[in-house]
C-alpha cells in the first residue's frame, strides 16, 4: 500500500486531525529522512499534501492493517477521546479508544519493535498535592482520568518499546482546533463575559514545545515516564489575565469563580500541575514561557 523509502525514518502519527496531532505532523513533515503517514477517525485530513488513512483506533483490525502496512518506526498516538465530561456518560467509548486503543497499538508495536509515544494527563491526579512528579501516585477523579491511567498501565505491561509522556492545558496555533488561548481572545473581542477559574493551577503547556519533547524522545530513543509542561505555574484565571494583557483585551469581562461555580459532570484536580525537572535533565526539554508561546501564536495566526 505504502512505498517505502528504507533510509527514512518512517512515523505514524495517530489522531493526527487533533491539536497536538496536527503540530506533530507540520514539525516531522519539514524534517529530512522522516517518512510521515498521518491516520485519525475522520474522513478528511486538514492537510491535503500529507499522506493519510482514516482509522478508528478503538478497532484493532483497522489498527493491524495500517500498522502492519506502513510499517512505522515510530508510532505517536495523539488521539484520545479527550472530552472530559462527556467520558462521564460515554463511558464504553471513553474506554474503547483511550484503552483498548492503546492496547491495539502497543501490541502492533510489539511485534514489529516500534516504538510508541503515547500522550497522558496530570488528570490521572486527585489535585491535592501538586505539582506531581513522575513517581507520584495516581489518583484520578474521574472516568476520563481512570481511562488514562489505565492506557499508563496498559502499556506498561504491554512489553512494547514505550515512552509515556504526560501534560497539562495543551494550548497552541493548530488549524482548525480553537484552544483556550483563541477562545479567551475571541470572546472578549466580541465583548462577551467569561468565567474563570481561580482554584485550578496547572503549568499550560506550549502544543510545539510537547512536539519538542516527542522530537528529543526520538533522538535519544528514551523510554519510560516523563511530564511536559510549561515553565509556570499559575491558576486559569491568571493565565487568563496574562493572554487579555498580550493582546490588550478588555480585563473587566473576565470574572473570578470557583470551579464549583460551574457544576461540571466530571471533578477536576485543583491543585495540579506537572513538574518537569526530569524532562528538562534527561531530555534537554526547554519550555517557552507563556508570554514566548502567546507571540508565536500570534506571528503564525495573525491574531
Ligand atoms: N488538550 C489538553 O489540554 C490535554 C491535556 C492533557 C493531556 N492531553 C492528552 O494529549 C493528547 C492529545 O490531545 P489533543 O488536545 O491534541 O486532543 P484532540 O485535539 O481532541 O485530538 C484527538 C484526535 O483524536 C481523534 N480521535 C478520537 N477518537 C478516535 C478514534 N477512535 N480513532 C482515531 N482517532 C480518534 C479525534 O477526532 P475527533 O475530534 O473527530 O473525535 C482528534 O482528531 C491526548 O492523549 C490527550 O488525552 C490533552
Amino acid at each position: 500500500m505504502f512505498s517505502h523509502d528504507i533510509i527514512k525514518k518512517r512515523i505514524l502519527v495517530v489522531g493526527a486531525n487533533g491539536m497536538l496531532g496536527q503540530r506533530s505532523i507540520k514539525f516531522f513533515a519539514r524534517q529530512e529522512n522522516v517518512q510521515i503517514l498521518g491516520c485519525s477517525i475522520e474522513p478528511e485530513f486538514v492537510f491535503d499534501n500529507i499522506d493519510y488513512v482514516s482509522c478508528d483506533l478503538s478497532k484493532r483490525e483497522s489498527i493491524k492493517k495500517i500498522v502492519y502496512d506502513f510499517y512505522p518506526d515510530i508510532i505517536i498516538n495523539a488521539a484520545a477521546y479527550t472530552n472530559v465530561d462527556k467520558s462521564e456518560l460515554d463511558r464504553e467509548l471513553a474506554w474503547k479508544v483511550n484503552v483498548k486503543g492503546v492496547e491495539y497499538l502497543a501490541e502492533t508495536c510489539r511485534v514489529i519493535d516500534a516504538h510508541l509515544i503515547h500522550i497522558s494527563t496530570d488528570y490521572i491526579f486527585d489535585g491535592t498535592k501538586g505539582p506531581y512528579s513522575e513517581t507520584a501516585t495516581p489518583n484520578p477523579l474521574g472516568y476520563y482520568g481512570r481511562t488514562k491511567l489505565a492506557s499508563e498501565n496498559a502499556l506498561k505491561i504491554s512489553g512494547s518499546i514505550n515512552t509515556i509522556l504526560r501534560t497539562n492545558v495543551l494550548y497552541g496555533a493548530a488549524d482548525s482546533r480553537p484552544d483556550f488561548v483563541r477562545w479567551v481572545i475571541n470572546s472578549i473581542r466580541i465583548k462577551n463575559n467569561i468565567r474563570i477559574v481561580t482554584d485550578q493551577i496547572n503549568n499550560p503547556t506550549f502544543v510545539d514545545d510537547l512536539v519538542q519533547a516527542i522530537s528529543k524522545v526520538i533522538e535519544f530513543g528514551k523510554q519510560g515516564i516523563y511530564n511536559i509542561g510549561g515553565k509556570e505555574f499559575l491558576s486559569r484565571y491568571d493565565f487568563t489575565l496574562k493572554i487579555a494583557e498580550y493582546f490588550n483585551l478588555d480585563k473587566n469581562l473576565i470574572t473570578p469563580i470557583e470551579t464549583k461555580e460551574l457544576n461540571q459532570p466530571a471533578p477536576r484536580p485543583l491543585k495540579s500541575g506537572l513538574l518537569i525537572l526530569k524532562a528538562e535533565t534527561e531530555l534537554g526539554y526547554h519550555p517557552h514561557s507563556i508570554l514566548e508561546s502567546l507571540a508565536l501564536m500570534k506571528r503564525e495566526l495573525n491574531l
